[in-house]
C-alpha cells in the first residue's frame, strides 16, 4: 500500500518527540494504520537550531506553506501553537484536501468557528486531541464516547504548569519564580509562561472543553479567568494549615434549564481529602458529570513533550485509519449557538 505522507509544522518540545515515535514505532504504526507513515517535511523557523531529535537535513524546510501544500502530502500535523502563522496554514492544507492534526488550544479557542467549518466545507478530518489534558484521552471520550449521553459539567485542573507551580510551592515551600523555572526546564510551560500562569492557556482548553461537551461555541473571550500570580506563599502556608491546597480550577457548567453555559477558570481552595488536591506536579484531571453515564475522571500527564506526542500519534492513527477507509472523524461544525454566560453560576 502507498505510504501516507505527514507534513510536520513545528519542531519544539513535542514536535520533536512525533518525529522520534513515528520513527521509533513505524513498524507498529504501520500494522495498526493499514499503510505506512512517513515523513514528508519538517517546517522549522531556524533550520540549524539544536533540536532533541536528529532529523535528515534533506527533510528541512522553513517554507511551511511550500510543505502543507505539496501534492504528495496527505495529513499536517500542526505543532507550532499560536494564531498565525498556524491558522492560515491549516486552512491553505484543508483547501487541498490534507487531514488535520493539531495541538493548538488558542486558535481553536480563538477561532475554533472558523477552522471546524472548513474542516466540514472541505470534508476533512480535524483531530486535535493535544490541545488539551497532554496525554489523557479525553477529547474523544467527549466527542464520541459521551456522544449519546448529557454532560452537565466539566470541571477540574487542565495547566500542568500552574499545577506543577501550586504542588512546589505546597510541598516544598519553593518560591514562585523558582517554581516556574522548573516547570520550564521540563517542557511543560508555553513559549511564552505568561499564558499559563495568568491562566489564558487553562481558558482556551476550558473554551475546547465546554464548546464539545455542551455542543457550542464557545471562545476564550467568553471564559471568566484569573491567573495565579498573586497568590504568595503565605496564601498556599494559610490554606496548608486550614487543610487546604490552592488549585487552578477550570469549571465549565450547563445552566440549570439547559439554555446557556458558563465557563471560568480561577484559583480555588481545595480540601486535602478531595481528589483534586492528589493531583500532583504536571498532573491534570478532569471530571466530567453527564446524565447518564453519572461522574467519570479523567486523570494523567497534562504536558510534556513525550506525553503530548503520545496524544498526537493516536490522532495521526486516526486519520490516517480514516484516509485509508474514506470517511471522517466527528464534525463539530454544527453547533448551537447557547448563550455563554462569561461568569458560570455554578
Ligand atoms: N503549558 C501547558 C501546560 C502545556 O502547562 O499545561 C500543555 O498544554
Amino acid at each position: 500500500r502507498r505510504p501516507l505522507r505527514i507534513a510536520l509544522l513545528g519542531c519544539g518540545t513535542v514536535g520533536s518527540q512525533v518525529v522520534r515515535l513515528l520513527r521509533e514505532q513505524a513498524r507498529d504504526l504501520e500494522a495498526r494504520v493499514g499503510a505506512p507513515l512517513e515523513l514528508a517535511g519538517v517546517a522549522v523557523r531556524r533550520i540549524d537550531r539544536r533540536r532533541d531529535v536528529e532529523i535528515d537535513p534533506a527533510l528541512l524546510t522553513t517554507d511551511a506553506m511550500g510543505l502543507v501544500t505539496r501534492d504528495d502530502v496527505d495529513i499536517v500535523v500542526e505543532v507550532i501553537g499560536g494564531i498565525e502563522p498556524a491558522r492560515t496554514l491549516i486552512l491553505a492544507a484543508m483547501e487541498r484536501g490534507k487531514s488535520i492534526v493539531t495541538a493548538n488550544k488558542a486558535l481553536l479557542a480563538e477561532d475554533g468557528a472558523t477552522i471546524h467549518g472548513a474542516a466540514r466545507r472541505h470534508g476533512v478530518d480535524l483531530y486535535f486531541e493535544a490541545s488539551v489534558g497532554g496525554a489523557i484521552p479525553l477529547l474523544r471520550p467527549l466527542r464520541e464516547s459521551l456522544a449519546g449521553d448529557h454532560v452537565h459539567r466539566v470541571l477540574g485542573i487542565v495547566n500542568g504548569t500552574t499545577n506543577y507551580i501550586l504542588d512546589k510551592m505546597d510541598s516544598t515551600g519553593a518560591s514562585f519564580t523558582d517554581a516556574l523555572e522548573e516547570a520550564q526546564a521540563l517542557g511543560y510551560a508555553e513559549a511564552d509562561p505568561t499564558a499559563d500562569v495568568e491562566g489564558f492557556d487553562a481558558a482556551a482548553k476550558a473554551a475546547i472543553l465546554a464548546g464539545i461537551a455542551f455542543h457550542t461555541r464557545v471562545t476564550a473571550a467568553d471564559v471568566h479567568r484569573e491567573g495565579i500570580t498573586e497568590i504568595t506563599a503565605a496564601d498556599v502556608a494559610s490554606a496548608a494549615a486550614m487543610g487546604y491546597v490552592i488549585k487552578l480550577l477550570a469549571i465549565c457548567a450547563r445552566s440549570e434549564d439547559g439554555r446557556s453555559v458558563g465557563v471560568r477558570v480561577h484559583p480555588a481552595m481545595i480540601p486535602r481529602s478531595h481528589p483534586l488536591a492528589g493531583v500532583r506536579e504536571a498532573y491534570n484531571a478532569v471530571f466530567v458529570e453527564a446524565e447518564s453515564a453519572g461522574r467519570l475522571m479523567f486523570y494523567g500527564a497534562g504536558a510534556g513533550g513525550p506525553q503530548t506526542a503520545s496524544a498526537v500519534l493516536g490522532d495521526i492513527v486516526a486519520v490516517a485509519r480514516n484516509r485509508l477507509a474514506g470517511t471522517r472523524g466527528p464534525d463539530e461544525s454544527t453547533y448551537a449557538d447557547l448563550p455563554v454566560h462569561p461568569i458560570g453560576e455554578t
